[in-house]
């Protein structure tokens, strides 16, 4: 196949630059397209070496070969997380799928704010549903966890029963699942993480996970724009269920960061570098209130010392995606070389070391990058 041929040819640095550049020139969501069909024909450059046994860690119970995970959002219908994880992510998250397929917003609804490496999109939870994903899911051996991020239809007369069906569906397919309430762009998702509502919505999912043949992993995903009070309220109520963790954090809704710059005044949700401070506090935060409860630090990672500063705000694992979308293909190499080093060079052995050792600065405020 001429394609796989040319695969080779994409792990030079030079091409894959030219690439990104090419890449850069469309429309953010065309650009996207681009990259998943050139994923699905096996232009990825792939991971030749294991990743060193400074990045191995445990994650509820999953053994993941580095804790650099793909973000959900970018294979929202379950298209290519074989090729991602072949790529050298340690877990790769699908989604968010709802029950019924569903459009999303009109287009343009994904804009890159390229001054400061930002993304805002609306999109709007555009997927075929859960069908297709479970079809393509069903068999597929995927070299990393695998996990499962479920959301709600836009028109659903009950959001609390799409989840449900979200995880009757995927539990026994997927090495974690995420329920996520944080997207800005389902008109009344974030109520979800109110104090009652959070506790029915935790209370359905859990109980539907408890009849499901196996024990998968539920994480909850949630906003960087809540108080220190809702993160109290959520804290409480998580720590009352078996929730196994949180993922902190989903898109920003605040536009600080970015005034005055072309796009930054789209409606959407904010990710990418303007987005690490925010989400780096808001996890910090967060870690404060619930103990050692796992964590996966996401929002702007876009370097690996900023890699790095999610593990030492309190992450045990870290995602990313948009950082992808301006840094390119070897940035994910660059990260977990850099973490791995870091490691060595504080004289630890593993990365799980590096978890919380600045939390009391980073939820202060008194850290930032
Ligand atoms: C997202 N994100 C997202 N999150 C989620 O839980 N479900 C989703 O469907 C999507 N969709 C989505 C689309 C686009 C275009 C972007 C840029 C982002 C949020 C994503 O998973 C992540 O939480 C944030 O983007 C913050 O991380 P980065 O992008 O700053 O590394």
């Amino acid at each position: 196949m001429i394609f796989s041929a040319l695969s080779p040819l994409l792990r030079s640095s030079a091409l894959q630059n030219l690439t990104q550049q090419a890449l850069l020139r469309m429309d953010a969501e065309t650009a996207h397209g681009a990259t998943i069909s050139a994923l699905k024909l096996g232009l990825a450059p792939q991971q030749t070496h294991t990743d060193p046994p400074e990045l191995r860690i445990a994650l509820c119970g999953l053994d993941l070969a580095n804790p650099v995970g793909m973000a959900a959002g970018f294979d929202k219908n379950a298209e290519v997380p074989r090729p991602l994880a072949q790529m050298g992510f340690g877990m790769v998250e699908i989604g968010t799928v709802t029950p019924r397929p569903q459009a999303g917003n009109p287009r343009p609804r994904s804009f890159r704010i390229v001054e400061a490496g930002g993304v805002i999109n609306r999109m709007g939870f555009n997927n075929e549903g859960h069908d297709a994903a479970y079809a393509r899911l069903k068999g597929l051996r995927v070299p990393a966890a695998l996990g499962v991020n479920i959301g709600a239809n836009k028109d659903s007369e009950d959001f609390v029963a799409d989840y449900v069906l979200g995880v009757k569906r995927f539990a026994d397919l997927a090495d974690y699942l995420t329920v996520n309430v944080s997207s800005p762009n389902t008109p009344g998702l974030r109520n979800l993480q109110a104090d009652e509502a959070l506790r029915r919505l935790l209370n359905e999912v859990l109980a539907a996970r408890a009849k499901a043949r196996v024990r998968v992993p539920v994480f909850l995903k949630i906003a960087p724009d809540l108080d220190e009070t809702a993160l109290d309220a959520i804290a409480r109520v998580v720590l009352a269920t078996d929730l196994d963790g949180l993922i902190v954090s989903n898109t920003t809704i605040t536009r600080d960061t970015v005034a005055g710059m072309e796009n930054a005044n789209q409606t959407g949700g904010l990710s990418g570098k303007p987005l690490f401070n925010l989400s780096t506090q808001k996890l910090a935060q967060t870690r404060l209130r619930v103990g050692d409860l796992p964590i996966i630090g996401v929002g702007g990672i876009h370097s690996p010392q900023s890699a790095v500063a999610k593990f030492e705000a309190g992450a045990n694992a870290i995602q990313l995606y948009s950082a992808l979308v301006f840094g390119g293909l070897d940035l994910l190499d660059r990260i977990k070389r850099g973490l791995a080093a870091a490691v060595r060079a504080q004289g630890k052995t593993n990365v799980s070391e590096l978890s919380g050792t600045q939390v009391a600065d980073w939820a202060a405020g008194k850290a930032e990058l």
